[in-house]
C-alpha cells in the first residue's frame, strides 16, 4: 500500500468555493490509483482554502505524470462551479508534483490535469502525455474557432454573446462588477499623418449628416526640444479576458445599433472601411517597436516618452522571452519540428492577416530567435501599446472639442474666421458627447482586478528556471519604474501611460 499527499487549493473569489462532491484518480507512469473521494472533517473547497488529504493506492503508481479530478453531485445540493487554483502531490518517497490549473470547473464531469513542468510536444516521451496533449489539442480547437467578421478584416473568436462564451473565458466577478504619429522625418519636421481616415463613409447622428476630418499635422522641433504644430487643418502576457472584452466590443461598441453607430461619424460602415484599410497598412514593422521607430525616422526626436519608455519594455519582454524560449527550444530545428506552434503562427497569418505576405508578418518560424522575436510582438502591443493607446482616451476626450468622435458640420477648407456659431454648430451634440465620455470613462478606469506586466500570480511555471527568468523580468520593470518617475519629476506634465505598474498584463478593457 502507498499512501499519496494531496493538496488542493480552492480559489480567493468569493463563488469560487463548492459543495459537490470531489475525487481524484492519480495516474503514474506504473498504473493508476483508484477513484478516491477527497472529503475531510468539517467544508471542503471553500474560497480560499488549501486542504491537505492521502489517497492510498495498491501499488506504487511511479512518477505522477496527470491527475484525473472528477466532480459530482452531493447530497441535495444543487451543482455548484468550482475554482480549482491548483493540486499538488508528494509521493511516499517524497517526490513533490505539481498541477497548476486556475480554471473554473462546470458541471458535473472529469477533468484531467497534467504535471506542470512545461514542454513542447516532441519532450512528451509517455503515451499517456502524448495522449492526453491530443485530446486537449482537439478540446481547445472546439473551445476557441475562428470566424469571419467583417469581411477584409481580421478574424475574430466564433463566439456571439460575452455572457454565454465558455466560463474560463469570462471576467473574474471583480472586473465584471467594475465594467458596467505616423511620422514623416525630415530634420527636425514630422508629420502627422491620419491619411487613413480619408474617404471613410460618415453616418448620421441625431437625424443628421456626420462628417470627420483626416487630420494632418506638421510639427517643427525647436533646438529646446518642444514640439510645436507648423499648420493644423483639424486634429489618435498576454490574453487574459481579451476574448471577453473583444466580444463586448462587438456586442456594444461596434455592433449595429452600438456606440459607433450612435456617436462615431463613421458609424459601423465607415468603421468597417477603416479596419480594412488599417489591416492593409499593417505590418510586421508596425508591430515590432524598434523597427518601427526606425521606420518612421522618430528615433532622435526629442520629448517622445512613448518610444523612450516602450523601447525599455521592449528590451524587457524580449530579454524575458529569449530566456524563456532558450530553456524549451535549444536548437533551431526544435522550433521548425515544433508542428503546434508552425499551426500557431500559420493561423494568425491567414486568419488575423488574412494571408497577406506584403505584411511581412511570418507564417513560420526557422529559428528560436525568430521565436523570440514574434513573442515579443505578441506581448508587446497586447500590454504597453494598449496601455499607451487605451489609457489616454479620456483625458483627450473630456474636452470634446480637442477629441471630437463626430462633427455635424465639414472641416474648415481654408483660413477664414470661423464664427463661434459655427464652431458650436459643428462640435457633437451634448447626447453623442456624454455617450462617448461614458464609454471611455469606462474604458480608462482599470480594476482591482488588474495584473501589471510582469506579475504572474498564477503558478503555471513550476520549474527554477523559468521563474528565475519572472524575478529578473520584474526586477528590470521595476528599474524602468523607477527612471520614469525620475523622469517625470522633471516634466511640467509627466507621462505615465508607459509606467510598468499602470500597464495591464493583457488587453483586459
Ligand atoms: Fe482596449
Amino acid at each position: 500500500m502507498a499512501v499519496y499527499k494531496v493538496q488542493v487549493s480552492t480559489g480567493q473569489g468569493s463563488l469560487a468555493g463548492t459543495f459537490d462532491t470531489i475525487s481524484i484518480t492519480l495516474v503514474g507512469i506504473d498504473g493508476e490509483s483508484t477513484k478516491h473521494v477527497l472529503d475531510r472533517y468539517g467544508l471542503d473547497f471553500q474560497p480560499g482554502s488549501v486542504r491537505e488529504y492521502e489517497v492510498p493506492s495498491e501499488r506504487a503508481l511511479g512518477p505522477i505524470v496527470l491527475i484525473r479530478l472528477h466532480k459530482e453531485p452531493y447530497s441535495v445540493f444543487p451543482e455548484s462551479t468550482w475554482y480549482c487554483n491548483r493540486v499538488r502531490v508528494t509521493s511516499p518517497e517524497g517526490d513533490t508534483y505539481r498541477f497548476p490549473f486556475y480554471r473554473w470547473i462546470q458541471g458535473y464531469c472529469t477533468v484531467e490535469l497534467v504535471e506542470s513542468t512545461a514542454q513542447i510536444p516532441s519532450d512528451d516521451s509517455h503515451y499517456l502525455l502524448q495522449k492526453y496533449r491530443r485530446e486537449e489539442l482537439v478540446l481547445q480547437q472546439e473551445r476557441y474557432r475562428w470566424k469571419e467578421y467583417i469581411p477584409g478584416t481580421p478574424w475574430c473568436a466564433d463566439i456571439d454573446s460575452a455572457m454565454t462564451a465558455e466560463v474560463n473565458l469570462q471576467y473574474s466577478f471583480p472586473k465584471a462588477s467594475a465594467f458596467f504619429g505616423r511620422g514623416l522625418a525630415a530634420g527636425s519636421i514630422y508629420l502627422a499623418d491620419y491619411k487613413l481616415l480619408e474617404d471613410i463613409p460618415t453616418i448620421e447622428v441625431n437625424g443628421h449628416q456626420q462628417y470627420i476630418a483626416a487630420p494632418l499635422c506638421l510639427l517643427h522641433q525647436k533646438p529646446s526640444g518642444e514640439v510645436v504644430p507648423l499648420a493644423i487643418q483639424l486634429l489618435i502576457p498576454h490574453t487574459r479576458f481579451s476574448i471577453h472584452i473583444n466580444v463586448l466590443a462587438r456586442t456594444f461598441l461596434i455592433s449595429s445599433g452600438g456606440v459607433f453607430d450612435r456617436a462615431i461619424a463613421t458609424g459601423r460602415p465607415g468603421l468597417a472601411e477603416l479596419l480594412r484599410k488599417g489591416l492593409e497598412n499593417l505590418t510586421y514593422t508596425t508591430l515590432c517597436l524598434p523597427d518601427d521607430i526606425q521606420e518612421r525616422g522618430v528615433g532622435s526626436l526629442q520629448s517622445y516618452y512613448y518610444r523612450d519608455d516602450g523601447l525599455k519594455i521592449w528590451a524587457a519582454i524580449e530579454s524575458f522571452v529569449s530566456g524563456i524560449v532558450g530553456i524549451y527550444y535549444r536548437t533551431s530545428l526544435s522550433v521548425q519540428s515544433d508542428h503546434e506552434l508552425q499551426a500557431w503562427v500559420g493561423e494568425i497569418f491567414t486568419k488575423g492577416f488574412l494571408g497577406r505576405q506584403a505584411s511581412g508578418v511570418p507564417s513560420t518560424l526557422g529559428t528560436a530567435a525568430e521565436l523570440t522575436k514574434y513573442l515579443t510582438m505578441v506581448i508587446f502591443p497586447c500590454s504597453a501599446y494598449h496601455a499607451a493607446v487605451n489609457s489616454g482616451q479620456f483625458e483627450l476626450a473630456v474636452f470634446m472639442p480637442n477629441y471630437p468622435s463626430s462633427m455635424r458640420k465639414p472641416p474648415p477648407r481654408n483660413k477664414a474666421k470661423v464664427t463661434l456659431k459655427e464652431f458650436l454648430d459643428t462640435i457633437p451634440e451634448m447626447n453623442t458627447t456624454s455617450l462617448i465620455l461614458s464609454v471611455l470613462w469606462v474604458l480608462r478606469n482599470e480594476d482591482k482586478d488588474m495584473r501589471p506586466l510582469g506579475t504572474y500570480p498564477e503558478e503555471h511555471f513550476t520549474e527554477h528556471g523559468p521563474k528565475q527568468l519572472m524575478a529578473a523580468f520584474q526586477d528590470r520593470l521595476a528599474e524602468i519604474s523607477r527612471e520614469i518617475e525620475e523622469r517625470n519629476q522633471s516634466l511640467a506634465l509627466s507621462y505615465n501611460y508607459m509606467y510598468p505598474p499602470n500597464i495591464e498584463n493583457s488587453t483586459a478593457i
